[in-house]
């Protein structure tokens, strides 16, 4: 049986979380292969990142599409052509919607600057700092309808210590570089066995 997990990853800005993920395919931890680099921002900096790689990608502008729905059925039929089985989502901007939900269920990851249900949404790092919080962190969680909602797989924390925003985000950014990966691959390794 092929085992590498065949992945797409969505993404809307500069791509450090797929980085680390190509990285650990490229390594040898990470079991996997990803078919497609999806982003919403046709100039995302993950684009540049993909393209380095000989990683296929694609650009779509949501504005140009009647409906979050027309789009998902677009991308579903991407994804499902390359016989995609899981969407990792690392830093998409934008909520999933029941086409993507449906065809992928339980399939559809995402990671998260905080210690989920703490700071939802946008801006996750700036709202763990204005709220003075003493622990900062990450989450892996399965994807649903709601923003940050879905079951949680992985937690990270660590205390801020009246670190500046800068520490705390190259800390958040630090920890997401290992755990995603680390995670993804136990997740893969538990569906296929
Ligand atoms: C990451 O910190 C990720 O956790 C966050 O966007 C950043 C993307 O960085 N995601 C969210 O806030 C989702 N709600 P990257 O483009 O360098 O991977």
């Amino acid at each position: 049986m092929e085992n590498k997990t065949k992945i797409a990853v969505f993404a809307s800005g500069n791509g450090s979380n797929f980085q680390a993920i190509a990285d650990a395919i490229q390594q040898g931890w990470l079991d996997a292969e990803i078919m497609l680099v999806v982003t919403d921002r046709p100039g995302a900096y993950v684009l540049e990142r993909a393209k380095k790689i000989d990683t296929a990608s694609f650009a779509f502008t949501p504005s140009d599409f009647d409906s979050k729905q027309s789009y998902e059925e677009m991308l579903k039929g991407k994804l499902q052509h390359l016989g995609v089985e899981w969407i990792v989502l690392a830093g998409f901007m934008r909520l999933i919607g029941p086409v993507l939900l449906d065809a992928y269920e339980n399939r559809i990851v995402n990671i998260h600057p905080s210690v989920l249900p703490a700071f939802p949404g946008k801006d996750a790092i700036g709202q763990t700092m204005a709220a003075r919080a003493e622990t900062a962190g990450v989450t892996v969680h399965f994807v649903d309808a709601g923003m940050d909602t879905g079951n949680i797989i992985a937690q990270q924390s660590f205390q801020v210590n009246g670190g500046d925003r800068e520490t705390v985000e190259n800390e958040i950014h630090a920890i997401e570089h290992r755990m995603y990966p680390a995670t993804l691959q136990l997740l893969f390794k538990e569906t296929i066995s």
